[in-house]
Parts: structure tokens; sequence; C-alpha cells
């Protein structure tokens, strides 16, 4: 390092340039360490004991004999575990009970946590906890989710459950062309590679917690809410992330090492087993959907309906916003959406990728394929009839909406005007060909975040704030956009991200990440940069500037934002095996500034495999009589592999946010958006056959072309 001086010499355009990501070589090296690497002296291990029933209470446990068992050190349970305080409203809402564990003898579902065995080793904790007899009077339980549940009611969650303008039964009554139809979706889960896993430990009066997050300050408001703790007496760490996907919050296990940390007053591990995951972290609720639509024979819309019931556990209330995918997207006389939620004896469900949006957009962009095709128009011109001016709901202008200019992009680079639009007549062998499009768009929103920005006398900068990075590149891009700000090579910029002692921040999720954290990292090394181009000294210890970007955003105008997409797939349908393959793909997206293409292209074909994913392979299976998942694992869980991913192209038109420093709208979460739908309009072309139902297996298209030949 030579010069001492900034913004002479320097580089000023990395935003929009492809980097490597920054800790990648540390990662491919395995030098970067993930939460359950990280050494402790000391360390004891804990290992969760989950319900084997489904709903009913504890009776007894016998730990006596478990405590004779080698390297046990203690076990936790209802009836000596400390305290919790959940009437709190934390970052994101109140505290699902599911991470309040042991605090009473009842069993909402099965996989609830009724114990911690805490031994010297893992292996000693897992053995001792298997081996811990557990009582239970057992209740009968309901755990069949269906459209149609008696008790499916209404619910907000972070939207207003129901939206409604225009009379509905006569718009449709009134329509040339009208769909009705009902689509499902089934329990997904998000299975990040990295399972959950936190240490725990008191150092010097502070709790300070290694875990895999999305959001350390988020993870410490929880744990200092549930302890009843000073919230400036928890540090949470979390460096390096295996995915999260909206997984990885305040669960169970952080809460478990806690307690067991401050009870043997030593660090405490407590990691998940993949099998726990299914139960212990979250998952995507199941969907029913009905989509109503009403048309001119010219395709325009009069009336649209959107309903969707979700599924939720007996203590918390989630709500997978399906339906609110059709209040930014398509506009009629009479609009109608609703979301319903139905209780049952499971597990939580929570955010998972594109909440609402994914499940959302397949019925949704399914449902204008059929009217597509009732009115004899060409799916992309249909959607471009039906571009709303402004909000559907809402009534605001869009604060950018290119969604015609990326379906114009994506159908000159598919070959979309050579297709011939009739079902069924395209075969290659035993394979039936089709093409397939739909739309996506997914929120682009900002929460306030602060962030420091330190120039050091050696002419290098570190930047510090509480972001994570979950495996979308995030390091980089805040290296990128600090380097632009700071006007220097983002080679002498040092991101340190990943723990509380920073500062509040936004989480990794909503898309928002990147976004919220640029807003504060610009802002701080912006500021930084003037004062030393007025001649400020750099002391030894370096000069620091901290920016707090809740005013900036608070200033912000309501307007309807949102990143946007066209997707195409095309598909190869083996009628006599029921086999489905994606042959090729292309997503096309409008989704605001692009910081790093290498780590946004990852992003935007990561959420599109994950809607290959969704339309032919993931379905969590739960068994009526025991309540619990069937094959919870990935053997019986299936996830889209190489082998299923064909030649995938991810690429973007030129967009930006008016409103946003860098111009960011957000991208982690779109790719997966119209995915699905995308590939099962494909499907329908291909075979002639509708397939509302995901994920499209085998054995639904044999039974589906069965029932055509017999129609
Ligand atoms: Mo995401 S579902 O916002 O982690």
């Amino acid at each position: 390092m030579t010069a001492v001086t900034t913004g002479t010499t320097a580089r000023t355009a990395s935003v929009g340039t492809g980097h490597t990501r920054v800790e990648g070589r540390d990662k491919v090296t395995g030098a970067a360490r993930y939460a359950a690497e990280v050494p402790f002296a000391d360390l004891a291990h804990g290992w969760l004991v989950l319900s084997t029933i489904a709903r009913g209470r504890i009776r007894a446990l016998d730990t006596d004999p478990v405590l004779a068992m080698p390297g046990v050190l203690a076990v936790l349970d209802h009836r000596n575990a400390p305290h919790l305080d959940t009437d709190y409203t934390g970052m994101l809402g109140k505290p699902d009970p599911t991470c309040a564990v042991f605090q009473h003898d009842r069993v909402p579902h099965l996989g609830w946590p009724v114990a911690l065995v805490v031994a010297e080793t893992s292996e000693q904790a897992r053995e001792a906890a298997e081996a811990l007899v557990v009582h239970y009077e057992q209740e009968p339980h309901d755990v069949e989710f269906t459209a149609d549940h008696p008790d499916a009611r209404p619910v907000d969650g972070h939207m207003p459950a129901v939206t409604e303008k225009g009379d509905l039964d006569a718009r449709l009554a009134s329509s040339a062309v009208v769909v009705d139809a009902e689509y499902t979706t089934p329990e997904e889960h998000h299975n990040p590679m990295e399972p959950h896993a936190a240490t725990a430990r008191w150092d010097d009066g502070r709790l300070e917690v290694i875990d895999s997050n999305q959001g350390v300050t988020w993870v410490a408001g929880e744990l200092a809410s549930l302890f009843s703790l000073d919230p400036a007496s928890v540090r949470v760490r979390s460096e390096h992330v295996g995915g999260g996907f909206g997984s990885k919050g305040v669960r169970a296990h952080q809460v478990a090492a806690v307690m067991a940390a401050t009870l043997l007053q030593r660090p405490v591990r407590v990691v998940l087993t993949r099998r726990q995951m299914f139960s212990l972290a979250g998952y995507r609720s199941p969907t029913a959907q009905r989509v109503r639509l009403g048309a001119d024979a010219d395709g325009r819309l009069r009336a649209l309906e959107h309903r969707s019931v979700s599924r939720t556990s007996t203590v918390h209330e989630f709500v997978e916003p399906s339906a609110g995918v059709a209040r930014v997207m398509y506009d009629a006389d009479a609009h109608h959406t609703a979301n319903h939620v139905v209780r049952l004896d499971v597990p939580t469900p929570t955010w998972m990728r594109a909440p609402g949006e994914a499940p959302g957009s397949f019925a949704l962009e399914a449902a204008l394929d059929e009217l597509a095709e009732k009115c004899g128009i060409d799916p992309i011109e249909l959607r471009l009839r039906n571009e709303p001016e402004t909000g559907p709901v809402s009534g605001l202008p869009f604060a950018g909406r290119n969604l015609a200019a990326c379906f114009r992009e994506g159908a000159r680079r598919f070959g979309w005007a050579d297709r011939d639009s009739r079902p069924g007549v395209r075969r290659e062998g035993r394979w039936l060909l089709g093409t397939g499009t739909a739309a996506a768009s997914f929120p682009a929103g900002a929460a306030p975040s602060t962030a420091t920005a330190t120039a050091h006398p050696d002419g290098t900068f570190t930047v510090r704030i509480s972001a994570a990075d979950i495996g979308t590149g995030a390091r980089t891009a805040l290296a990128l956009v600090a380097a632009d700000a700071l006007q220097v090579p983002p080679e002498r910029v040092r991101v340190r991200i990943g723990d509380s002692d920073f500062g509040p921040a936004m989480i990794a999720g909503g898309s928002m990440g990147t976004r919220s954290w640029s807003w504060a990292v610009k802002t701080a090394a912006g500021e930084l940069r003037e004062r030393l181009a007025l001649g400020a000294d750099i002391p030894v210890e370096g000069l620091t500037v901290r920016a707090d970007t809740t005013e900036a955003l608070g200033a912000l105008a309501p307007a309807e934002r949102h990143s946007f997409g066209a997707q195409f797939a095309e598909v190869a349908v083996d009628v006599t095996t029921g086999e489905v393959r994606v042959r090729r793909m292309l997503g096309i997206f409008a989704a605001g500034r692009i910081v790093n293409p290498l780590t946004a292209r990852n992003q935007f074909l990561g959420g599109m495999i994950w809607g290959i994913s969704m339309a032919l392979h993931e379905e969590a299976v739960r068994d009526r009589a025991s309540g619990g998942p069937v094959g919870a694992d990935l053997a019986g869980y299936h996830v889209a592999t190489h082998a299923d991913v064909p030649r995938i192209e991810a690429d973007w038109i030129d967009d930006t946010d008016p409103d946003d420093p860098v111009g960011i709208k957000g991208i982690g979460e779109i790719g997966v958006v119209g995915a699905a739908a995308a590939v099962a309009n494909a499907v329908w072309h291909a075979t002639g056959v509708r397939h509302r139902s995901l994920p499209i297996r085998p054995d639904r298209v044999l039974s589906a072309a069965a029932g055509a030949r017999d129609a």
C-alpha cells in the first residue's frame, strides 16, 4: 500500500462491475468458519429432544437414568428451565412461542422441543437425548389441510387480509370469457446447506452467541427480550451463513443454548440435524388458491378474484400471503383478494424465499395463461394489455414498472415469436415439447440501518455494519458500494459484518438487505470522504463516521416499489413415464441497479432453480396418523439437483430506483417468482393438460394423460 491520499488516483465505478466474493477463497479453502465450527475451550454440547406426539401434554420425563449416562451434564425441560418473556414486540413482530422453549407441558405439534440434554461431547448428548423416555398424555390431532377447512378465516399478517373493490359477481357474469380454477402448492422446506447452529456463552457479564442467522441485531434483540436482559449485554455474531431463505431467525436452538450456558456457566453449542429442521426451522405453508378472472373478448380484465388459504400452528399466526401478488400485478373493475389461514396441530410456518409471491404467482400466472388460451391471445400480449397505470389496490404510482420491457427483451432472446400457440403439437421422439411464460414481481423496500466507515492512516478503510451475507454476496456488494462512495478501489476497503455490536441494521430478508445496508454504507462512506477532502487528520486508531438512515427512509414518498421480471421455460414431457424435464429457462429482470453482476446473476439463477424445484420436485408430506413429516431428509424431500437443471440464463434490463442513493431495488427473491408458473404453462403447451397442483409429479402427468385419453 503506497498512497495515503484518497480520491485522486481512485477508480470510481466499482458498482456494476463483476467481482468475485471477497470471502470466496476462505470459503473454498475451509478457512471460513461456520457457526458450529468456531472452537471454544470447555465447550459443552446440547441436543434437543423433540415430541413424538402431535398434540397433548407431557406427563413425565425420566431424566434420572439419562443424567447417569456418560458425560451428561444436565437435562433442561419445562420443570427446571428459566422463565422467558414472550410478551413483547420484536423487530418483526410478536415472537413465535415455538422459540420460547420449555415454558409449559403442552405439546402443540410433533417435533415440539420438550428437553435439552447437555453433555461433554455431541455424541454423548445425542445418545442421552435419544435414550430419554418422555411420557405423554396424547390428544387427537388435526393436521389435515384442506381448502374448505371450516376454521379458515382471514388473517392480516404483514398486509391486510382482504381487499375488495367493485361487484365481483356482476362483473364475472358480464364477462365474455371467464376462468375459474383452483391451484394447490404443497408444504415446502428451506433446506439451507448449513443447518442451524448456535454457541452461547457468558463472557465478562455479557452474553455472546455465535450463530448462523439472517440478522444479528434482530436475534440479539429477541434473545434480550426473551431473557429480560439489557440489550447492550447481548452480543450475537454470525460471520458466515450457509443459506437462510427466511428460516434463520431466532429459533429453539439459540434459546436452549443460552439457557444451558447460563445454567452451566460454560459455552454450550446446539446444532439442529437436517431431520430436526423439518420441525424447528419453519417452512412454507401449503396453499389452496382459487383464482377467478373475467375478461372482455380482447383479454382486458374486468373481474379478478384471488383467494388463498394457508396453514399455521395453534401457537402462532403466520400467513403465507399468496393473494397479495394480485394487488400489484393486474387491475380490474372488480378486484377482490383475500388471504385466509387455518390453525392446525403443525409447526408454525415462516417466511420462505418470496413468501406469498412464490405460490401466489404460480396460481395467478397460471390462471392468466388459461385466460390467454380461452381468449386466443398470446400470453405475453395478454399481459401487456393488462398493464396497470397505478397500483391496482393502492392507486399509488409505480416507482418504475419495466415489466413490458422485460417481456419484450425476453421474448426476443427466447425466440417467442416463432411459437406455435397450439398445445400438444410439437414432438421429438417420445418427448412432447412446450414453452411457457409468466410475470414476476417482488416488493422493493429499504429499512433503517446504521453503519460506520473508518479511514486508517495506511490508506485503507473499514466499513462496519451488522449485515448478514447468507450466500448472496452482500459483503462483496457492500465493498463495491463503499469503494465508490470513498472513490477508492474496492481492494482498499474491508467490510466487517455479522456482529450486533456494529449497531442496528436491517436483516438479510425481504430482498431488502443489500439495499438497506448500501444506503447506510454509502452515507457513512460519503461523509467520511467529505471530511477527508476537507483535510481531516487520520489518527492512529482511524477516523470514523457513523450514519443512520432512519430519517432519510422516513422521508420517502409512498409509491408502488417493486422489482419485475419475465420468466420463460421450455419443457419436454414424456407421457409414457410422466417425466417432465426443463430444457431451458430464461429470466429477464428489471430489479434496480445491479451492484455486482456476478453474484446478482447467481441470485436470479438460484431463484429460478427454486422455481424448477417447486414446479417439479418439492413436496413435504405430513402423515395424517402421526402428524409428523414423512421422509424428513434430503432423500425423502426432493430438490432439483444438477441433473434437473438445464441451461438457464438470467439477465436484466437497465432499471434503477429513482429514490435509492445507489439505485438498488432488490434481487434476492424475485428469481423464484413466476418460475414455477412458466414451467407449468410450458407443460400445458407441451401436453394440452393443465396441472394446477404442484409439484407436477410423474404420477400426476400419467393420470392426467390417462384422464385426457378417456375423456
Ligand atoms: Mo427471505 S423469505 O425474506 O429470508
